[in-house]
């Protein structure tokens, strides 16, 4: 009797909404329609380095119900690079050959790898330098990853930072205060620009347009002498000011995040102009929650691409949206590019502009 085609499947990097709906999907095609075993690795690469294995073989019935849950079940880290391995002593070690000979001892034929980029490059690698098959499905909610038009977890976070633009909107007024509001997004706009245009901000401040402090206040005060006595700032927490570099902090564990400038663009505003101004941060919220009908769409749409591509044998690929239709890309040209940022000619920014929201880079 022929073994059974053995896939393995895994999260890594940070969190996004749909993680679920994809393995669902890889579960209930893979094992229900196709009669394959799929086994989920639990925790990135750290439940197969492991002695106990942590690893789950999934039936039908472990997916049950999942698709409406945030976060993902297999669990995720994202210090969990197999060639630098950081050990429980915190010493640091290549254990990629060993990820390779223990999927193979489990006769697993291919990995689907549902990661950001640092996910991608990892299994690039892995695949080059260490003959494991891979295909990759882009996540996070930054929507930054190259070669995709969208990644899932995008619209359920940019729903929630939006009705937090509008939810500011109500207390500002009450209080004429100026709200400044921190978003997420690496080093891209996607996320600020989403939210600051549907929730209808006045400032939206992105990574790929560094802002002049006499742009914003400019705008602010203008508000003012046209009896609008509160105002909505949208930050980006990859947007700098001209000249300068992004705002980083330091998290306890020694590893720096981006984050900090929503609070320096309120305390500039207050100091320079006198205005009340608070500043929210939304951090790890846009994260959570329950996906998006879209998200939950798209996030099994991909799940449905990975399981065809492992079909059909072509591995090194990652799925990718491309002109609204599910395609792949080769996951090691992936690795020559660098995040995908907003476009400064997106309509989406015309747009903006039209309706008299600033950027921070307009002359005064
Ligand atoms: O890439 C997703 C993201 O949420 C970014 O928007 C943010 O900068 C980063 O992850 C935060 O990472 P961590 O979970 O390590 O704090």
């Amino acid at each position: 009797m022929n073994a059974k085609r053995t896939l393995a499947v895994m999260t890594g990097g940070g969190d996004a909404p749909g993680l679920n709906a994809v393995i669902r999907t890889i579960v209930k095609q893979g094992v229900t329609q196709l009669g394959w075993r799929v086994i989920g690795l639990e925790d990135s690469f750290d439940g197969l380095l492991e002695t106990p294995l942590r690893i789950i073989d999934f039936d039908r019935d472990q997916v049950r119900g999942i698709l409406t849950m945030g976060g993902t079940i297999l669990g995720t880290t994202n210090h969990g690079d197999p060639f630098s391995f950081r050990e429980s002593d915190g010493s640091v070690s290549d254990r990629s050959v060993e990820v390779a000979e223990r999927l193979k001892l489990l006769g697993v034929e291919g990995l689907i790898a549902i990661g950001g980029d640092g996910s991608m490059g990892i299994c690039s690698r892995l695949m080059k330098e260490r003959g494991v098959p891979v295909i990759g499905v882009p996540k996070t909610i930054d929507n930054d990853i190259p070669g995709t038009e969208i990644t899932f977890g995008f619209d359920t976070a940019a729903a929630f930072a939006t009705e937090a633009v509008d939810r500011l909107h109500s207390t500002a007024e009450s209080h004429e205060r100026v709200m400044v509001l921190e978003v997420m997004g690496r080093d891209a706009g996607h996320l600020a620009l989403a939210s600051g245009l549907g929730g209808g901000a006045d400032v939206i401040l992105i990574p790929e347009i560094p802002f002049r402090w006499d742009a914003v206040l400019g705008k602010l005060m203008r508000r003012r002498a046209f009896k609008r006595h509160f105002s909505i700032v949208v930050v980006a927490e990859g947007a700098k000011p001209e000249g300068g570099s992004v705002t980083e902090h330091m998290n306890a564990d020694g590893r720096k995040s981006h984050g900090g400038i929503g609070f320096l663009v309120a305390d500039e505003i207050a100091r320079r102009t006198g205005l009340e101004t608070r500043c929210t941060v939304l951090g790890h919220l846009q994260r959570g929650g329950t996906p998006t009908p879209r998200d939950r769409v798209l996030a099994s749409r991909m799940g449905h691409h990975a399981v065809e591509l492992a079909r059909r044998g072509e591995w090194g690929r990652m799925v990718a949206m491309r002109a609204n239709r599910m395609d792949s890309v080769e996951l090691s040209w992936l690795l020559t590019q660098t995040a995908r940022q907003l476009s400064l000619d997106d309509d989406a920014i015309s747009t903006a502009r039209a309706l008299g929201i600033v950027f921070g880079d307009e002359a005064q």
